[in-house]
């Protein structure tokens, strides 16, 4: 595992941007069938699906339309049309209004990277999507993405929060600036996903071992329980679903002011163990056709998923 995460990871996410790995990638008929492990389907349908799987076993869900880093206004603009589909469909719901539903967007799917007028493009396709939502009784949490993304993602977030306090945002761990992060979110009563981050990062802005990523995770997660904010502990990490238990106690919270997430397909098991328990847990949806960054950010996660695809492959 060490030199997959100090050679393997590194390459697979680096050489996942280049076009023409993608283009191969896609086309090969093995490959999809390994992405719907990960990934509930390409349509709207597909989704509310899973999402009416998921309420039913006793989860909460967040659903998050795929996409990423479009430097057109018009993919941008289908992105929020998407969006706001999909939330339309998911008031039908009998769970509407109670918490148990969220979306979760990306920025760069709503042109942050547009040069010039990116930021101001992605606050206001934001807004659109966060007055949608408000008015339908779901939750909105803004995903994190490469750290040169984060100083302006959380400006905008603190810009919307004005409007909608419950706008949730994502801290990765792995940065070496979370921790102050979260001590100024948790002030401030905001609902944070904290994660342990899925992206190459350079060491001068992330920490590179696993060992003080988790004791990175661990602080951040001891600042969040004890602060005003709602924590949203998204990690499968054994150690951390325990710490998140016990520091949940120690601080006096009840099961309803923090909650559990994991990713669609993995440790389904454990999502219903701790649901029947008596715990909060939301699963994390995907859907939709740009679903390769997220399909190779699982792989370069954890050498049995990679090794999953490769033995598809091999099986061919
Ligand atoms: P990690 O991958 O470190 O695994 C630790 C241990 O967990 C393993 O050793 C094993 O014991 C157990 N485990 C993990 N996977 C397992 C499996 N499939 N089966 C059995 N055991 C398993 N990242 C990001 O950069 N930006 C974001 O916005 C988000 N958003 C997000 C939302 C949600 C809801 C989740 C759960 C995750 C994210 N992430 C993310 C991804 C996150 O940063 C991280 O890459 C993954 O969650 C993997 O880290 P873990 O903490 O789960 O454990």
């Amino acid at each position: 595992s060490t030199a997959f995460d100090s050679i393997l990871r590194p390459v697979i996410l680096r050489a996942a941007a280049a076009d023409h790995i993608k283009n191969t990638a896609t086309r090969l008929p093995v490959t999809a069938r390994v992405v719907d492990r990960f990934v509930a389907g390409e349509t709207q349908d597909d989704v509310l699906s899973a999402v009416a799987a998921s309420l039913a076993g006793g989860l909460s869900v967040s659903v998050d339309h795929l996409g990423e880093a479009t430097v057109d206004e018009a993919d941008a603009a289908a992105t929020v049309r998407a969006y706001l589909s999909v939330l339309e469909s998911m008031s039908g719901l009998e769970a509407s209004g109670s918490g148990r539903l969220e979306v979760s967007l990306k920025l760069t799917a709503l042109g942050q990277s547009l040069p010039r007028h990116g930021r101001k493009m992605a606050t206001e396709n934001a807004r659109t999507i966060c007055a949608a939502a408000h008015s339908r009784g779901v939750l909105v949490t803004i995903d994190a993405e490469d750290h040169s993304t984060v100083s302006e993602r959380l400006d905008i977030v603190r810009e919307l929060r004005r409007d909608f306090d419950d706008l949730g945002t994502v801290l990765q761990a792995y940065l070496r600036r979370t921790e102050d992060d979260c001590r100024e979110f948790a002030a401030s009563g905001a609902r944070i996903r904290l994660c342990k981050g899925a992206y190459a990062e350079p060491p001068s802005v992330a920490f590179d071992t696993h060992a003080q990523v988790d004791d990175s995770y661990l602080r951040c997660l001891r600042i969040l329980m004890h602060g005003n904010g709602h924590p949203m502990v998204a990690s499968h990490d054994p150690t951390m679903i325990e710490a998140a238990q016990a520091l949940a106690h120690e601080s006096g919270r009840s099961p309803e002011s923090w909650e559990h997430q994991m990713l669609f397909g993995i440790r389904s098991d454990e999502q219903r163990r701790l649901a029947d328990a008596g715990a909060q847990v939301r699963v994390y949806i995907p859907y939709g056709s740009q679903w390769y960054g997220y399909f190779v950010r699982r792989l370069a996660e954890r050498p049995a998923n990679l090794l999953f695809f490769l033995r598809a492959l091999a099986e061919r």
